[in-house]
């Protein structure tokens, strides 16, 4: 069936922490916006309707958008923006998923104001989890809040080239919570729950910068899926959730009465730790119904994580493994395409319009093998506009010379002591192409020059197969006879390891222009990106008509 909606993205005017009321961009006048719910297999319609003063464009992130990739969003990768005014039907199969996925403003830093859940549950006929039916379920979106406007921040970061300062809060469903000076009852949000039932928790990760730690006081889960995808049943009583991560967890309401910090604090592998940075912790409030709760006892905190406990964070990340079931898609065993590529932050080349473009000034730059990512300039048409539209290198709109190596083999641990391997990046707009239906196998290796981090990857149109992590310099002949090639987890965004690596791989079974990029805003901005192209395949059910005439212009 058909899922519609109509989005208004205009003004909001918010009050947090203490602070005058602020403006702020988002839709339908909620924070987080709407919630979509849908089933496998559905049509969802989404009118959007851009009455802020601001160009706009909205990902359905994790969606593949098989045979509709220019319904896929990311400004000037698949589509102009909506101008002010203007308006845009996406429409789109959620097909091949089920699970949690959502929703955001993919242009500037917007989407720190303009996100919400995508829900797929299973077919109408088929509704049957493979785990047991929960209770209730339960939307918890973590996001980050600035006392800024974001625009702003972005137009900032972007002129200056340094990252923009760090959010004044997290959030649970748009709300700071109690541990922050200044939030009222108003600013947390609460959650009821009936002893011994079952919850279904959809966490999704929409912080711009910032991986989070989530627990909930007393409380432990299992894990059921993770970026719409199931898992093995996996216990843990904290969840770790990179920017753009979800994970659905089931958490029994075990306890006979009381009150319950839901937390997410952050995790923060940077070193030397620097913006954006803010180590504070968003709060909501699990509370039991029944007489067994004293509603004037404060709730229970759970105990946090350190705030650098990488060891935390990769034991979840690494030890979730996909639900194999009949008939669905495995691990492709044969690889066609192999790359070997960097991930990190470095010094670049600065654009004309950036305020300190001066090779003698520090310009922050990210990039992937050493090739920092543009969007096409303003007056050239989007990739996917440009592709479909005849050839998007003869238009002079991108380039095909992405490369599969890194320019420069050196120790990849090394900091930005080790002047030669700190070279500078040039600012360009390449993209890989593929061949379709090929096998793609990526190494992911993060550099520290500038910091050591754990980049969330995100890879659009796809899921990929995490095949192993670890941690330093990736070395094949150690890492090879541990990849998982039985049941690896299913992913749209791996969070590299910290000063570490992670091998992924995927089948080019879609045809468009897939961008390919680091879910932190900072380092998207900064160049952290690349896309994939892939042309269509040999018969009609292959190939991609060309885009719709109302998808906007540039
Ligand atoms: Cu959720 Cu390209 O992003």
């Amino acid at each position: 069936s058909i899922v519609e909606h109509t989005f208004n993205v205009g003004n909001l005017s918010v009050s947090q922490l203490c602070q005058p009321p602020r403006v702020i961009t988002a839709v339908n006048g909620q924070l987080p916006g709407p919630a979509i719910h849908a089933r496998e297999g559905d049509t969802v319609v989404v009118h959007l309707v851009n009455q802020s003063p601001y160009n706009i464009t909205i990902h359905w992130h994790g969606i593949f958008q098989r045979g509709t990739p220019w319904a896929d969003g990311p400004a000037m990768v698949t589509q102009c923006p909506v101008k002010p005014g203007g308006n845009y039907t996406y429409r789109f199969n959620a097909t091949a998923q089920e699970g949690t996925l959502w929703w955001h403003a993919h242009i500037s830093f917007l989407r720190a104001t303009v996100y919400g859940a995508l829900v797929l549950r299973p077919r109408a006929g088929a509704d049957a989890y493979p785990f047991p039916k929960p209770h209730a379920e339960e939307t918890v979106v973590l996001g980050e809040w600035w006392n800024d406007n974001v625009y702003d921040l972005q137009q900032m970061a972007f002129l200056t080239g340094l990252p923009a300062r760090s959010a004044d809060a997290y959030t649970i469903n748009g709300k700071p919570g109690d541990l922050y000076n200044c939030s009222d009852g108003n600013q947390t949000y609460r959650f009821q729950v009936r002893s011994n039932e079952t919850y279904l928790l959809r966490i999704i990760n929409a912080a711009l910068n910032t991986p989070l730690f989530f627990k909930v006081a007393n409380h432990s889960f299992t894990v059921v899926g993770a970026d719409a995808a199931y898992t093995t049943p996996y216990e843990t009583d904290v969840v770790v959730v990179a920017p753009g991560q979800t994970v659905d967890a089931l958490m029994v309401a075990a306890r006979a009465g009381g009150r319950y910090y839901m937390a997410a604090s952050p995790y923060d592998s940077a070193i030397p730790q620097g913006p954006p940075f803010s180590d504070t912790t968003a709060t909501a409030v699990v509370e039991y119904l029944g007489s067994d709760t004293d509603p004037t006892t404060p709730p229970t905190l759970p105990p946090r994580p350190e705030v650098n406990d990488t060891a935390t964070a990769f034991r979840f990340l690494s030890n979730l493994t996909a639900l194999v079931r009949p008939g669905q898609p495995t691990v492709p065993l044969s690889v066609d395409t192999r790359m070997f590529v960097t991930v990190g932050l470095g010094v670049s080349d600065c654009q004309p319009t950036q305020l300190l473009c001066n090779r003698s000034a520090t310009v922050f730059s990210s990039s992937m093998n050493n090739a920092s990512f543009v969007l096409p300039a303003p007056g050239k048409p989007s990739m996917l506009q440009a592709h479909y539209g005849g050839d998007g290198e003869t238009a002079g709109v991108y380039t095909r010379d992405f490369p599969d190596r890194p320019p420069l083999v050196f120790d990849y641990t090394a900091d930005a002591s080790d002047t030669a391997a700190l070279q500078y990046t040039a600012k360009s707009t390449r993209v890989r192409t593929l061949r379709f239906n090929q096998t793609v196998e990526m190494v992911l290796q993060n550099t520290r020059l500038i910091a050591r981090e754990s980049h969330p990857m995100h890879l659009h149109g796809f899921n990929f197969y995490v095949l192993a992590q670890g941690f330093g310099n990736y070395d094949e002949a150690t890492a090879t006879p541990r990849f998982n090639l039985v049941n690896p987890q299913e992913r749209n965004t791996v969070a590299v390891p910290t000063g570490g690596w992670a091998v992924i791989r995927f089948l080019a079974n879609n045809p468009g222009m897939w961008f390919m990029h680091c879910h932190f805003d900072n380092h998207l901005d900064l160049g952290l990106a690349m896309v994939f192209e892939v042309p269509d395949g040999p018969t009609p059910e292959t190939s991609v008509p060309p885009p719709p005439a109302d998808l906007p212009q540039c």
